[in-house]
């Protein structure tokens, strides 16, 4: 099970950087408005992938070089105070202000790194400045930009970045600090540190509960942006934390906040596979909550949702109906369970039907059929009926026959 989870996460956290290196990700940010986790408030249709074919004119070369692993390898020295074309694409562009400590000084993804961030709107309206932003490199913590393009500095070097809204804070736009739908940004960066990710065996339990969240919690903000592929990412990241073995003591209460902690993210990162469509892989996120915690109510209350999608109405009405006995007031579930066994009754019907067709015989079969759902028993009475009728039938048939001779 544990192994098979971390393949999987793997799998999501791989397939992640690549489209994140493509910039195909930018595909999943634009945005509508996702309030609360909880999918009850909004049963609403995941986004439209906008500009699903990943085209704003790219020319041929440039887009092939996407497709190499980032910028990172294939890159050109870039010339001081000329703008680099970061995806080939127009739409972020890099420019050194001061140089650092040379290419070799580059920072690596998974480092965790300090910068001075200010951020100003394209007319120059200054929107924020933190002098010291840390954040992991490449782990979605912050906008796509920075991800993007921190990599590609320089110890110590000052860079301009200009960035479309689409790698920024997209449709959705940002209240604290405020910046409009879809604003392009002006970024002025300086990178100052960046040190190795802490050993995580060797990570203090209250500090691993503390990540695990931190990183969780922004999985919830991808989530609510409508960035459910990122938002995947970020709570396998939480989830890698939070499996990770440990060399150091633990206590039992740390253990369970750690589990509990765990099972959101199986939960939440469900909530966005569904979004995603992506019904097998949120039926597994599933199972995996269930797994450390059998009773919890919204893992079984997604995962009838799930198996409903999947056409699996008689498990899926099962599944319900457990979540139904651990909560018999919720009228959330009790909606869901009730459209399920209608929805069910209607397949039935259909089916009936369809064997009505096959047989050619509408006046008794519907009957018949009832009673053959019911019980093994109908079944045999109903052919019991049937050959009798066959016999009676063979009967008079030889007694007309019988007698025209
Ligand atoms: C009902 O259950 C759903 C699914 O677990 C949950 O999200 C919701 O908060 C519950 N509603 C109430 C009123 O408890």
């Amino acid at each position: 099970m544990r192994t098979l989870c971390m393949k999987y996460i793997f799998l999501v956290y791989f397939t992640l950087k690549t489209l994140a290196l493509t910039g195909l990700t930018s595909l999943l940010d634009s945005g509508e408005d996702f309030e609360m986790l909880d999918e009850e408030e909004f049963d609403d249709e995941p986004p439209p992938l906008e500009d699903a074919g990943g085209g704003d004119g790219i020319d041929p070369d440039q887009s092939k070089r996407k497709e190499t692993d980032g910028p990172s390898d294939s890159d050109p020295q870039q010339p001081a105070d000329e703008w680099l074309d970061v995806l080939g694409n127009g739409l972020l562009k890099k420019k050194v202000l001061h140089a650092g400590a040379g290419r070799d000084s580059w920072p690596q993804k998974g480092q965790n790194v300090k910068i001075h961030l200010k951020t100003c709107l394209m007319d120059g309206t200054p929107v924020e400045e933190l002098p010291e932003l840390w954040f992991t490199l490449g782990d979605g913590d912050v906008i796509q930009a920075l991800d993007l393009t921190v990599q590609l500095m320089e110890m110590g070097e000052t860079a301009l970045i200009h960035t479309d809204g689409k790698y920024a804070y997209g449709a959705r736009g940002n209240l604290d600090p405020e910046i409009p739908s879809m604003a392009e940004l002006s970024l002025e960066v300086k990178l100052l540190e960046a040190t190795d990710a802490p050993d995580l065996e060797l990570m203090p339990p209250p500090q691993k509960i503390t990540l695990a969240t931190s990183k969780r919690e922004r999985g919830n903000v991808h989530y609510q942006r409508g960035d459910y592929a990122f938002a995947v990412n970020s709570y396998g990241i939480a989830l890698q934390i939070t499996e990770s073995s440990s060399k150091v003591d633990i206590s039992p209460e740390e253990e369970n906040q750690l589990m509990d902690v765990k099972v959101k993210c199986f939960n939440n990162m469900a909530a966005s596979q569904l979004k995603l469509d992506h019904h097998d892989a949120a039926l597994k996120s599933c199972v995996s909550a269930l797994a450390h915690e059998p009773e919890n109510v919204k893992a079984l209350f997604r995962m009838g949702k799930v198996l409903a999608l999947q056409g699996e109405y008689s498990e899926a009405i099962q599944t319900l109906r457990k979540a139904l006995k651990l909560e018999p007031s919720n009228k959330t579930i009790h909606a869901e369970l009730s459209k399920l066994v209608k929805k069910h009754s209607e397949q039935r019907g259909a089916e009936q039907a369809m064997y009505k067709k096959m047989l050619g015989n509408p006046s008794s079969s519907s009957s018949t059929h009832k009673h053959q759902a019911k019980s093994t028993w109908g079944f045999s009475w109903k052919w019991l009926f049937g050959a009798t009728a066959v016999a009676i039938g063979g009967v008079a048939l030889s007694v007309v026959i019988a007698a025209r001779n």
